[in-house]
């Protein structure tokens, strides 16, 4: 299973999912420089990316908590912005890609 995803600098990486596992532990375990704050727990809005547009309506919808944190924590919000500690890799989401927002970046 695959989940490609683009870096800051814009280098497309090419990474090997594991079904349940969040796209957030993918990035952030494959060494790419993601924040992700507060581990997942959706508070923090610093693991935001953006999904490319094929595969935006393939993702189940967000929640109201995820909603929340991209409109009050998260920077440069689009409308394909996601929180990528909510989306859980799937067999139907092999091959999703996304792109690193800005704010997101670890220091
Ligand atoms: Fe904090 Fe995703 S890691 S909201």
């Amino acid at each position: 299973m695959k989940l490609y995803v683009t870096d800051f600098d814009g280098v497309e990486h090419e990474l090997e999912a594991i079904e349940g596992w969040r796209v957030m532990e993918i990035i952030r375990d494959y060494g790419l420089p993601i924040k992700a704050e507060c581990g997942g727990a959706c508070l923090c809005g610093t693991c935001h990316v953006y999904v490319h547009p094929d595969w935006v309506d393939k993702l189940y919808p967000k929640t109201d908590d995820e909603e929340d944190r991209l409109m009050e924590d998260a920077v440069g919000v689009e409308d394909h912005s996601r929180l990528s500690c909510q989306i859980l890799m799937s067999d139907a989401l092999d091959g999703l890609r996304v792109t690193m927002a800005p704010g997101s970046r670890k220091d």
